[in-house]
């Protein structure tokens, strides 16, 4: 096929080389010179992915017999319901359907509004007396939401990022003085993981769950980021997330697929539930209407199916049967500029070939360059991935791997390894 890609990510570049792996011709739209992508696209445009006017001339011109739209702010664009205007298959969520995402107070509306389980106390206010009087009704640790998309940077959680209640309504009255309102939810605690799945309209497939590590620095300390790094276990579940916790993390998905189908905007695309394993069941703590990153970098290094052919029944409504993912453990680490989280500085990055040694796979994100020099941007740089019987074992050859990449950058190598399994098996 000729599948038109919109993103240049790490993310972007898992779903591209998938994509080349079965034979498509790959043309992609990104805003950046991703490397690897540049090295085995059909074509590729340098164009902001937000700029829909641009990105949906492309689209006509290069008539693509599908297009996916990856990365979360273009989907916060009429892109995607010009394209299907256009007459093109798409296998990504119209406008309203992303709004799953990129209106938090639009998902946890739709979650009361059908009843689907797991949703957690939550309050949209506008004025600091609303605001008073939701946390007096609350009487518990809350989260500080703004509506909108953060890049996963904006939400604060009492405890963590703000220690007193005091703190977190000078935040909360921030927000709302820019943005007119603010999510309020109660603070939910417990072990976080993603769900990711292909969703057609009707029909909803898991992928493997993974965990993601968003805080900085080793240990989970520092600032919340994109993303550092993520895991997933050979049983496609987690150490810590039984079976059952599973299942009733897809049942959820599910029932948010059918009351979108059933409000008029059936949803297409990658449905990816956050969910946390709290004392009180599994609840939502978000839902994207993308693949996440890192922890679709992950899926994708092990999967065996054809994406091309999955997001071609995504998009027209076909999706019948699981896709295939290898029963082995991964782990990714992120290669970041140093300070990234709070001031970043990026620099130049080489690249030895033996970083490919063990089966590992490289994956470059914000980056230009070439394959083995690349200038970092101020976001994260490069993936590394590997595979292995267990997750420790990944973690140990990701490692083994950082020492041919050379240049000043920070990594979590805490991620996956022996000690940091043990603390959370523990713990759950
Ligand atoms: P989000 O940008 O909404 O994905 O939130 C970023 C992170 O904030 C999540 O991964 C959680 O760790 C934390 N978070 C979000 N909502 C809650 C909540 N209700 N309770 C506790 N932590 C939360
Ligand atoms: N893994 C975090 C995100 O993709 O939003």
């Amino acid at each position: 096929m000729k599948i038109l890609l919109v993103g240049g990510g790490g993310r972007e570049d898992a779903i591209f080389r998938n994509l080349r792996e079965h034979g498509h011709d790959v043309h992609v739209c990104m805003s950046n010179r991703n490397p690897s992508i540049i090295s085995g696209a059909a074509s590729y445009h340098i164009v902001k992915e937000t700029d829909w006017n641009a990105v949906r001339d492309i689209a006509v011109k290069t008539k693509p017999d599908l297009v996916y739209v990856s990365p979360d702010g273009a989907l916060d664009t009429p892109l995607v319901d010009s394209l299907m205007d256009s007459g093109l298959a798409v296998a990504s969520p119209s406008r309203s359907a992303a709004r799953i995402e990129t209106s938090k107070e639009f998902m946890r509306s739709l979650l009361s509004r059908h009843g689907v389980e797991g949703n957690v106390w939550n309050a949209t206010v506008s004025s600091r007396d609303e605001l008073i009087y939701a946390l007096g009704e609350l009487n518990a640790e809350f989260v500080v939401k703004p509506l909108g998309l953060t890049g996963g940077k904006g939400v604060k959680v009492m405890g963590y990022h703000f220690p007193t209640a005091e703190e977190g309504i000078t935040y909360a009255s921030g927000i709302m003085e820019k943005e007119g309102k603010v999510l309020i939810e109660e603070k939910l605690s417990g072990e976080e993981f993603s769900l990711q799945a292909f969703c057609d309209g009707r029909h909803v497939f898991p992928m493997p769950l993974a965990q993601d590590y968003k805080r900085a620095f080793e240990d989970d300390r520092g600032p919340n980021t994109g993303g550092m790094g993520s895991i997933t276990d050979s049983d496609h579940l987690l150490p810590f997330v039984t079976r059952e916790q599973s299942e009733r993390s897809l049942y959820i998905l599910r029932k948010v697929s059918a009351a979108m189908e059933k409000e008029g905007f059936p949803f297409h695309g990658v449905l990816y539930g956050q969910f946390m394993n709290t004392s009180g069941g599994i609840r939502v703590v978000e839902i994207n209407a993308r693949f996440a990153d890192p922890e679709g970098i992950n899926v994708l290094s092990i999967m065996d199916d054809d994406l091309g052919e999955i997001l071609m029944n995504v998009a027209n409504g076909n999706l019948h049967r699981q896709p295939i993912f290898r029963r082995v453990s991964t782990v990714l680490k992120y290669i970041v500029p140093r300070g990234y989280g709070s001031s970043p500085a990026p620099s130049e990055l080489s690249i030895e070939s033996g970083v490919l040694g063990e089966g590992r796979k490289l994956f470059y994100a914000s980056v230009s360059g070439t394959l083995d020099r690349v200038t970092m941007s101020t976001s994260r740089a490069l993936a590394v991935v590997a595979s292995a019987g267990s997750i420790p074992d990944a973690s140990e050859i990701v490692d083994r791997g950082l020492k041919f990449i050379h240049g000043d950058f920070q990594v979590r190598r805490d991620i996956g390894s022996r000690e940091m399994m043990r603390k959370k098996i523990a713990s759950a």
